[in-house]
């Protein structure tokens, strides 16, 4: 039975309420990075899971690639689809549950973008490894993205207590109070969010792996090459922003 330690609740209308310009700011460039990484030729079949509003996948179907889009979130969905009419590209988004994915073979890259992985107890998160090991044809491209685990330690107080988080919107705050318990390899945050004077809470626990650890698990997953980069594409470093996974299938 796997345990969900990341709650739907923390995608509701708070995430793109506080993240929504961000991600918007970083998407063309990030598009960048997965193209140049990937190295596909056009035409070539892209599986993005989770893939959120579709920034990503929309991007990906304007560059010439066939794309599938799959996440939980019914809204998040209905919004990349209409976002992808707007553009007029085509990617064929599904409702679905990263635990269940419905595919065997034939995608030539998966992409798992924007801290999108950890969301369970580590048997889970590696039975997810292997599913994007079975969507994807031998000798197809993993990238799995999230943000520096080396980051957050660096950003813990030195005498305890938590990392304090403040996100902005207008007059809407953010609050998240992150601890990090090493010896299971999990964040946890708590999050309080203000928004329109109503105040509310939530607590999610986030795997983050060290990117040696995920590497390994990733190769245990049916993976031959793994690298692990940063952010520019470059060797990932203890000061890097963010962790690149590129895994090779076997
Ligand atoms: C941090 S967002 C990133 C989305 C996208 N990769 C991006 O870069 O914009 C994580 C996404 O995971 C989705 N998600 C969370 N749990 C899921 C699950 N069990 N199955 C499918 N999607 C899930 C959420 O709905 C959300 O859209």
């Amino acid at each position: 039975m796997s345990e969900e330690l990341v709650g739907p609740e923390i995608f509701g209308d708070d995430y793109l309420g506080f993240y929504g310009q961000l991600l918007e700011e970083r998407s063309d460039s990030e598009v960048e990075l997965i193209v140049r990484l990937a190295g596909l030729p056009d035409g070539a079949s892209i599986l993005d899971v989770p893939c959120g509003h579709g920034r990503i996948a929309n991007r990906l179907a304007a560059r010439g690639f066939r794309v599938t889009g799959l996440d939980r979130s019914a809204k998040l969905i209905e919004l990349a689809r209409s976002r992808a009419g707007e553009l007029g590209v085509s990617v064929e988004y599904l409702e679905g549950d990263l635990r269940e994915l419905p595919f065997d073979g034939g995608f030539d890259a998966v992409i798992n973008w924007f801290s999108s992985f950890g969301y369970f107890d580590d048997d889970t998160n590696r039975e997810l490894l292997a599913g994007f090991r079975r969507a994807l044809r031998p000798g197809g491209v993993l990238l799995l993205e999230q943000a520096s685990r080396e980051l957050l330690l660096s950003n813990l107080p030195r005498h305890g207590g938590p990392a304090i988080i403040l996100s902005e919107q207008g007059d809407d705050l953010m609050i998240d109070k992150v601890t990090f318990d090493l010896g299971a390899g999990r964040s946890h945050t708590e999050r309080i969010t203000v928004r329109g004077g109503r105040v509310s809470r939530t607590e999610f626990s986030l795997s983050q792996p060290s990117a040696s650890q995920l590497a390994d698990w990733i190769r245990a997953a049916g993976f031959s090459t793994v690298g692990t980069l940063d952010e520019t594409g470059e060797p990932v470093r203890p000061a890097s922003r963010r962790l690149v996974v590129r895994a090779i299938a076997a």
